[in-house]
């Protein structure tokens, strides 16, 4: 497991910038589209782990991923000018089909570019949307020059993944469900990160109000861009990204998210490909709800967690951020998990 603690909260912390941030999540009119989603005891786990392990479902969003919160609170707010125009977006796929799930929405054209390797099932929940899918490149850096290029072209307004205040707001609304539904004990809260929009919100709402809850990011080996840049000191672009868990592949956290991250996120850990396997094996079986990859990492994080540091008799939230896997990915999957229990 590697790791990093960036920073110790002190009293000199940047409560501005956290405020701002939390006026924004309040106004976030994210539920025209969103819903609230359940945050659950995972009965067998909390069990294995001997920890209170909660599990929120962002899974079960109207396109499986915590993406809508912020794909539609971003479109909601382009003036009526912007809104003509189009808007262009790059995603490996959840961002994607938010996007056009709030386009179509609030009748705005959308293109999107997504990596030639996007999982089909994401492919189509964007054309079904409604929106114009645009494939390019080996991986998510390729699509996004791409997508920068088609708004300078058209002036269509780009609309970031993830680097972006409305867009990292509009993720932040999971953190003020999660702080209403459990006003009880909570000890740290792990969340998935890609690019660090989520993370970013989570931690700017959690931190206002209850900073003494641990934000613990979770990332893949592969594509760990938020825990080289709190490593270097800045944002760094990692040479290449392991697209397996394609929704978290990506090579350079953003600016908007890292400024609240090297203030605000307690720690950084990475997980294996293998641990991701098991993690959904092991949410199948609380909850019999499949994850994609990236929506296992918190879970696959928590179980690392607890494995290194023997934490015990905690309460602990793990954002399942996505179901959006091929179906016949699985069979890896499964695989992988088999691999594990002979070797
Ligand atoms: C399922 C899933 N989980 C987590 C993330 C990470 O979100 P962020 O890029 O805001 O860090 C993504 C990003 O697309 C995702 O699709």
């Amino acid at each position: 497991m590697s790791t990093c603690q960036p920073h110790t909260l002190t009293q000199t912390s940047d409560l501005g910038l956290l405020e701002h941030y939390v006026k924004k999540i309040l106004a976030a009119p994210v539920y025209d589209l969103a819903v609230r989603t359940p945050l659950q005891v995972a009965p067998a786990l909390s069990a294995l782990l001997g920890n209170q392990v909660l599990l929120k479902r962002e899974d079960l969003q109207p396109t499986f991923s915590f993406k809508i919160r912020g794909a539609y609170n971003k479109l909601v707010q382009l003036t009526e000018a912007q809104k003509a125009r189009g808007v262009v977006t790059a995603s490996a796929g959840n961002h994607a089909q938010g996007v056009a799930l709030a386009a179509r929405q609030l009748g705005i054209k959308a293109t999107i570019v997504m990596p030639c390797s996007t999982p089909e099932l994401k492919v189509v929940g964007v054309r079904s949307r409604g929106a114009e899918a645009v494939l390019h490149g080996v991986s998510f850096p390729f699509a996004l020059a791409h997508a920068l290029q088609l708004a300078e072209a058209s002036g269509c307004t780009f609309v970031s993944p993830f680097d972006d205040p409305d867009v990292i707001a509009g993720q932040g609304t999971v953190a003020m469900e999660v702080l209403r539904q459990q006003q009880g004990p909570l000890d740290a809260i792990f969340v998935p990160v890609g690019g660090g929009g989520l993370i970013a919100g989570i931690a700017a709402y959690v931190k206002y109000l209850r900073p003494q809850v641990r934000i613990i990011g979770v990332e893949p080996e592969g594509s760990s861009c938020l825990l080289a840049a709190l490593q270097a000191g800045e944002r760094v672009v990692l040479p290449s990204v392991d697209p397996f868990a394609d929704g978290t592949a990506v090579a350079q956290v953003g600016a908007y998210g890292f400024e609240i991250c090297r203030q605000y996120v307690d720690e950084v850990i990475t997980v294996s490909n293998d641990q991701l396997c098991s993690a959904i094996k092991l949410i199948y079986d609380d909850t019999r709800s499949i994850t994609e990859p990236s929506g296992a990492l918190a879970v696959a994080g928590i179980r690392n967690y607890v494995a290194q540091t023997g934490l015990q008799g905690q309460t602990l939230v793990a954002i399942n951020s996505g179901a959006n896997i091929n179906f016949d990915s699985l069979r890896h999957v499964a695989e992988r998990v088999a691999a594990q229990v002979v070797s």
